[in-house]
């Protein structure tokens, strides 16, 4: 399989405060010296972080472990539980090709993306909601056909199945993992023979958790706490923030609700003398052209926007979800713009 890193890449990467916290608690289960086998995780809460592994997200984890460059991209680009390229919004499914899935009905899983995602692997859908990809054995070949979202297992599936579970994920839900035919795990398909009494979510801890955080398909910020460090003798607290979020529901919201506001946005420079936007933390030339050609090109503009105007320039204005809050572009916009 060629894995490349993607054509396009952003400026820069950062982890959130919090999940910076998190890589650095990771690194202390090391002796010293051996930082570099933190790499997975790392790369893992990377790509949770913004749904796919750029260049600059690798390089940013390669300079945490104090690792060649190279050496970290040989990973990235071993595994394919890294995304290498941007994948739909809301979830990247990897349907399972091999010998048991494509036997029990994996080709009527691949017709079903070709269908209602879209023709080629790796293609971001038209309402860019998703994207797919077939993959080797997960593993899970007694519940074939199966597929991996985030980082849970669907089983058992059938192409209708497959279709009402798309259903769901637009809608901004997130499905019950797990088999899909009523089975509780792996057991014969006409029943257990032995731990009888064992059967449902509430028995079914990694079901039950899935469903409690909501993560199949959620971008992992850190705020998801307590985040677990038992050998430092505890969880990890993620950076305090001005406004608490609650804790993490079962079901996400909807999409539409996390759009927030378009803000007002120019044809042109005033006075056709647009202000450096490259001073602003993590704009590049290429960002800039982006920002120019939406509309954007004084620090002023970026300097009042409300939370929902920086909700929607999350989502609409760069190609890098997430960077306009991430960064705090207003805070940055709001020095710049007195000079
Ligand atoms: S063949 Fe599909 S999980 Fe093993």
């Amino acid at each position: 399989m060629l894995r490349r890193l993607h054509n396009e890449q952003p400026a820069s990467f950062a982890f959130t405060p919090a999940n910076r916290k998190w890589a650095e608690a990771q690194l202390t289960k090391f002796p010293e010296g051996r930082q570099a086998s933190g790499i997975i995780p790392l790369l893992w809460r990377a790509q949770e972080q913004e749904g796919w592994l750029s260049r600059p997200a690798i390089e940013h984890v390669a300079d945490m472990l104090g690792m060649d460059y190279i050496r970290a991209l040989e990973v990235a680009t071993f595994y394919f539980m890294f995304q290498l390229q941007p994948v739909g919004k809301i979830a990247h499914f990897q349907i399972c090709g091999t010998t048991s899935c494509m036997i029990c009905g994996a080709e009527d899983l691949i017709a079903v993306c070709k269908e209602e995602i879209a023709e080629h692997p790796h293609q971001i859908s038209e309402n860019g909601l998703f994207s797919w990809e077939e993959v080797e054995c997960l593993g899970a070949c007694t519940n074939a056909p199966m597929m991996q979202v985030g980082k849970d297992y669907y089983e058992d599936l059938t192409a209708d199945k497959f279709r009402e579970l798309l259903k769901e994920f637009a809608e901004g839900k997130v499905p019950t993992p797990g088999p899909q035919n009523g089975r509780f795990a792996a057991e014969p398909l006409g029943g257990p023979t032995t731990l009888k009494d064992k059967s449902g979510e509430a028995a079914n801890g990694s079901v039950a958790l899935a469903l409690a955080l909501g993560d199949t398909v959620k971008r992992i910020d850190g705020t998801e706490v307590p985040l677990r460090t038992p050998w430092l003798g505890g969880p990890v607290k993620a950076e305090s923030k001005p406004k608490a979020k609650p804790a993490p529901k079962p079901k996400t919201e909807p999409v539409a609700e996390k759009e927030g506001t378009k803000p007002e946005l120019l044809t042109e420079a005033r006075g056709g003398k647009p202000d450096d936007l490259k001073k602003i933390k993590g704009v590049g030339p290429k960002l800039e052209k982006e920002l120019n050609k939406a509309g954007v090109y004084h620090f002023d503009q970026i300097a009042s926007w409300t939370d929902a105007e920086v909700a929607w320039a999350d989502q609409h204005l760069v190609s890098f979800k997430g960077r306009v809050s991430r960064d705090n572009w207003v805070a940055q916009a709001i020095t710049l713009a007195k000079g």
